[in-house]
């Protein structure tokens, strides 16, 4: 049964609007010199780790992660949530009383969610739920319309080339364990195009899932 797709993706803003910034200057080091380095924070790591286990700051990781999930949200790289959780931490970090505490400048990739759907056409007319990975690459205004092509593995896309051109892939994968079956959501777009494909979907990246 032939199985005929409608992707629309379009982003906002153009993906990596800025670009990662590194600290320039900073000189090379050998294993040795960063290893001494290191065992010089040795007694600093283990009162942070006292502090956070058992001390006065036992819990707080839960309860700022909890403020964070409640108040704050998705924070993409670039955007507004970033900036809240950002303001809030550099408050609470004030609060706790930490040694220099502050802000700097730093340019980041910035990509916005814009409008995204996806609908089957064939064999019947069907609304998908989706969501577009972030830094995923609009459609063009009117979308994808192509016939899918299922495979299970990467192995199995490349057995079947021929038959990818001009397709949209959906990775119908099954979940092995996060580390492993993750390769598909960084690698399946990627792959796709490389058979000369149009488009992928991919399923969570998990054992359940409720669509
Ligand atoms: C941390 O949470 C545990 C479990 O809820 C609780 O028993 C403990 O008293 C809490 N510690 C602090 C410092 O609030
Ligand atoms: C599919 O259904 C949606 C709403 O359910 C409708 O807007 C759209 O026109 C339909 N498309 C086709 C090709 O029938």
């Amino acid at each position: 049964m032939k199985h005929l797709f409608l992707i629309f993706l379009m982003n906002l803003l153009h993906q990596y609007a800025g670009k990662s910034l590194r600290r320039d200057g900073s000189s090379l080091k050998s294993f040795e010199d960063i290893k001494n380095e290191i065992a010089g924070y040795t007694d600093i790591a283990k009162a942070i780790i006292d502090l956070a286990v058992h001390g006065k700051a036992q819990n707080r990781s839960y309860e700022r992660l909890a403020v964070f999930a409640d108040t704050i949200g998705p924070r993409l790289s670039g955007s507004k949530n970033l900036e809240a959780a950002i303001k809030y931490m550099f408050s609470a970090l004030q609060k706790d009383g930490l040694e220099n505490v502050h802000l700097e400048p730093v340019k980041v990739p910035h990509w916005e969610r814009g409008e995204e759907f996806a609908v089957m056409l064939e064999p019947r007319n069907h609304s998908i739920a989706i969501l577009g990975l972030g830094n995923s690459i609009a459609t063009p205004p009117e979308g994808i319309t192509a016939e899918v092509i299922v495979v299970a593995s990467f192995d199995e896309l490349r057995q079947r080339t021929q038959e990818a051109k001009g397709k949209i892939v959906v990775y119908n994968q099954p979940f092995i364990s996060y580390g492993e079956t993750v390769q598909y959501r960084l690698q399946g777009a990627v792959e796709a195009a490389r058979v000369g494909a149009v488009a992928s979907l991919i399923r969570s990246i998990a054992s359940f899932s409720i669509h």
